[in-house]
C-alpha cells in the first residue's frame, strides 16, 4: 500500500469508509519541507487485510480513533428515538434551536453557525475553497491532516513548521511565516496527535494578530475535554468581527462519532462562501439534530464524560510513566508517547492482541497514539502493552 495513502483512501482500501469508521490522521514531520509531499505513515493497514470487519469487532479495546467509550447521554437516545416520529418532516426550527444555544454560548449571532455531519465536512470546505484559490496553508507539523491533505490534492501548497520543544504549535514561527501567498493558517487545539493545548493569552493575541491579514482556521475537535471555565471561548473574535473560523464536533465528548454532527464558527460571509462547497447543514438529519440538543443540553453527562476520561487517561499515563515511558501531557481522550520498536511491528503485536491503536515515525522516532477508553479497555491496553515491551 502507497505511504501517500490519505485518510479516506485507506478507509476506502480496506473497505472501511462504508461503515464509516473513522480514523484520526495527522501529519508526519517529513510535511515540515514545504515542498515535500504529505507523508500519511499509516503502517496498519495489515492489520485489517483480509477482513476488516471482522477484524474490528474483534477488538478486545478499540483505542484508534479517539471516540467515546460511554456512549451517547440517556437523553439524546430519548431525544433520537422521539424524533424517528419526524423522520418524514425536513428539519426546520430544529436547526435554529441548537444554533440558537450554541449562538448564547459562544457570544455569537445564529447566523455565525453553520452545522455540519461532522466537523470534517466543514475541513473539506475550507480545503476546497481555500485551495481554489491556491496559494500555501500554514500549520504545523505532527497534526491532523484531513484538510491538509485534501488541500494539497487541489493545488494549495502546504507548509507544516515544526512544533516547539514541548509538542505545541509555534506560533511565533508561524506568524515569521506569513507571506503574502499564504491563504490559511489552519491550528489545531487542543492539538492531535499531540493532546497538547496552546496558553488561552497566546492564541488569542495571535489570532488578533494575523486574523485581519489571513484567516485563522482552529479545530477545536477536542475543545470539550477542556473543562468549560480553562475554555478559550475565542467565538468573542469572531463577534468582534475578526476572521477566524472555528470548527467544533460533536463527535467526542457527545459520543456522536457515529450520529454525525459538527459546527463551525465564523463570519457569515464565509460560511455562505464554505456552505457552497458543501451541503452540510442539509445533511444532518432531524435525528441527530434533536438528539444534539438534548445532548448539548445534558451538562451532566457531558461532565460524567470528561471525568471518566481524566481518570482512565491518568491510570494510563501512571502506567506507562512506571514503566519508564515518557507521556506527552494530554488535555483529550488521547495521548502520544514515543516507543522504543517499529511502529509496524509494535502495531501488530498490539492489534493481535485485539488491541486497536495507532502509530506514527515523526522525524524518525516510532510513537504510539492511543485513545482513552473505559478503565477496563486501559487495564487491557497496559498488560497488553508490557507483553509486547517485555
Ligand atoms: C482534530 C480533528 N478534527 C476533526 C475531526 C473530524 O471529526 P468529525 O468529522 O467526526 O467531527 C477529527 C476526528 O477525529 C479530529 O481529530
Amino acid at each position: 500500500m502507497s505511504s501517500q495513502l490519505n485518510r479516506r483512501d485507506w478507509l476506502r482500501a480496506s473497505g472501511l469508509l462504508t461503515a464509516g469508521f473513522g480514523l484520526s490522521r495527522f501529519t508526519s514531520a517529513e510535511a515540515a519541507t514545504p515542498t515535500a509531499p504529505l507523508v500519511s505513515g499509516f503502517t496498519n493497514e495489515f492489520a485489517f487485510a483480509d477482513d476488516p470487519f471482522d477484524k474490528m469487532s474483534k477488538l478486545r479495546a478499540r483505542l484508534l480513533a479517539n471516540e467515546n467509550p460511554l456512549g451517547i447521554s440517556a437523553n439524546a437516545k430519548e431525544a433520537l428515538i422521539k424524533a424517528t416520529e419526524l423522520g418524514n418532516r425536513y428539519a426546520w426550527t430544529e436547526f435554529g434551536q441548537l444554533k440558537t444555544l450554541i449562538a448564547t454560548d459562544d457570544m455569537v449571532k445564529p447566523e455565525n453557525i453553520m452545522l455540519s455531519p461532522g466537523s470534517s465536512d466543514i475541513l473539506m470546505a475550507a480545503a476546497d475553497y481555500f485551495s481554489q484559490r491556491s496559494g500555501t496553508i500554514l500549520t504545523s507539523a505532527m497534526t491532523y491532516d484531513d484538510l491538509l491533505q485534501r488541500a494539497t490534492k487541489f493545488g494549495a501548497k502546504v507548509k507544516a513548521l515544526p512544533m516547539t520543544k514541548d509538542y505545541k504549535f509555534d506560533l511565533n514561527a508561524i506568524k515569521a511565516s506569513l507571506t503574502p501567498d499564504v491563504k490559511l493558517v489552519y491550528i489545531v487545539n487542543p492539538n492531535n496527535p499531540t493532546g497538547t493545548i496552546l496558553p488561552t493569552a497566546e492564541l488569542e493575541a495571535f489570532c488578533r494578530e494575523v486574523a485581519p491579514k489571513v484567516p485563522v482556521f482552529i479545530d477545536e475537535a477536542y475543545i470539550d475535554f477542556y473543562e468549560p471555565a480553562d475554555r478559550p471561548k475565542l467565538g468573542k473574535l469572531v463577534a468582534e468581527g475578526l476572521n477566524v473560523i472555528l470548527a467544533r464536533t460533536f463527535s467526542k465528548i457527545h459520543g456522536f462519532a457515529g450520529l454525525r454532527l459538527g459546527y463551525a464558527i465564523a463570519q457569515p460571509d464565509i460560511l455562505k462562501t464554505l456552505h457552497a462547497y458543501t451541503n452540510a447543514e442539509f445533511a444532518v438529519s432531524i435525528t441527530t439534530l434533536m438528539a444534539g440538543i438534548a445532548s448539548y443540553k445534558d451538562i451532566d453527562w457531558q461532565n460524567h464524560c470528561r471525568a471518566e476520561n481524566a481518570k482512565a487517561r491518568n491510570y494510563t499515563t501512571k502506567a506507562l510513566t512506571d514503566l519508564g515511558y515518557e507521556v506527552i501531557p494530554s488535555a483529550t481522550n488521547f495521548m502520544l508517547f514515543p516507543i522504543r520498536m517499529k511502529t509496524k511491528t509494535f502495531e501488530g503485536q498490539m492489534f493481535a492482541q485485539g488491541i486497536g491503536i495507532q502509530t506514527r515515525d515523526f522525524n524518525g522516532q516510532p510513537y504510539c497514539r492511543v485513545s482513552i477508553g473505559t478503565m477496563d479497555e486501559m487495564a487491557i491496553f497496559v498488560d497488553g502493552f508490557k507483553k509486547v515491551v517485555g
